[in-house]
């Protein structure tokens, strides 16, 4: 059971804090005034002045020893814990499980945040393509509410940093200024997030008892894009017209069973995005999202994403 009286503001442990996302949750919940603690793999540790370290300690953070193959350091860590949120990426999502172990033994936590943090694993169309991907995310899932652990779902949709350099072409790392692939007939609409903006809208949730038990879907209005009003709008940016190259949907199927990964993950994430993507699924009430549910936070829209690579 827990060690101490509960302060007034959440203790929040973040797993995964050295990595882009999990950074960006620790910064996030100490801007909101959590006293934030970040589980740290000991090979870190035996570096103190790493970049990754010195951001978390610069920041405020206070670094636990820990790692999620060793059961003992994470019962510790989280029984002075409040609210556990997980960013471990997903080929690891299944060594969740101790994790989940440890919080049910510690039985003081009051909201777990697990690694999702992508598309609703549940209901996104892949056709079996996805190598388990979003098959261990489900399972996590089941396992949670199996514990009866209080928990939130983020769904966010494409991280910006994910696909968007390249205006949504594989093997490129700037945008297209002289052709563009279309896939699909192109009217399809995506989702982007800017990570740092998914960390404030998760740290929004932990606290609020709206999001209990519940998913929370980011789909901010100025992010909320098809290949063709994408391509539109960076056409006007760079005030030149691309040559277009269609990409029908039998093809792009041919094309992701011939790719290598990680290209063909990049593929599949686009067919199940720009092809049979339908993110207007919400759950907290049937019309409300993240941005709505906290209008405070400000979020990175596309079209100011996109004058950064302009
Ligand atoms: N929606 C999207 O477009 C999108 C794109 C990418 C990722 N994501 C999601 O974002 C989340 C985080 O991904 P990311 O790309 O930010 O991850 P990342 O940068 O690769 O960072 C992974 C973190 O997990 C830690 N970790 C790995 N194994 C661990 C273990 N056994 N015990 C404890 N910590 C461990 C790493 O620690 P070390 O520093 O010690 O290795 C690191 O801090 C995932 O849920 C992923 O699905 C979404």
């Amino acid at each position: 059971m827990c060690e101490e009286a509960r302060p007034r503001r959440s203790r929040v442990l973040v797993v995964g804090a050295t990595g882009r996302l999990g950074g960006n949750l620790v910064s996030a919940s100490l801007s909101a005034g959590h006293p934030t603690f970040a589980l740290v793999r000991p090979h870190h540790l035996a570096v103190p002045e790493s970049a990754p370290i010195r951001s978390l300690t610069d920041a405020g953070a206070t670094l636990i020893k820990g790692s999620l193959d060793d059961y003992p350091s994470l019962v510790e860590a989280v029984r002075q814990m409040d609210v556990v949120i997980c960013a471990v990426p997903t080929k690891k999502a299944l060594e969740q499980k101790p994790l989940i172990r440890a919080i049910k033994e510690a039985g003081c936590v009051k909201r777990f945040i697990p690694a999702e943090f992508g598309l609703d694993p549940t209901k996104v169309q892949i056709c079996g393509m996805d190598h388990g991907f979003y098959g261990k995310k489900i399972e996590i899932r089941r396992l949670i509410e199996s514990e009866g652990i209080p928990h939130t779902y983020i769904c966010c949709n494409l991280f910006m940093r994910y696909l968007l350099p390249s205006l949504v072409q594989p093997g490129l790392d700037a945008p297209p200024r002289d052709e563009v692939k279309i896939f699909g007939d192109g009217n399809t609409r995506g989702v982007f997030v800017k990570e740092a903006d998914v960390a404030k809208f998760t740290i929004c949730t932990i606290e609020d008892p709206r999001t209990l038990n519940k998913t929370l879907y980011l789909r901010p209005s100025g992010n909320v894009y098809s290949m063709n009003e994408l391509v539109d709008l960076w056409e006007k940016k760079i005030n030149k017209f691309l040559k277009k190259i269609h990409i029908t949907e039998e093809q792009l199927l041919k094309n992701i069973q011939d790719a290598p990964l990680p290209l063909k993950m990049d593929l599949i994430f686009i067919y199940s995005t720009f092809i049979k993507g339908d993110q207007t699924y919400f759950e907290i009430d049937s019309r409300i999202e993240g941005t709505q549910l906290y209008p405070h936070v400000n979020y990175t829209t596309l079209n100011e994403y996109l004058d950064t690579l302009a």
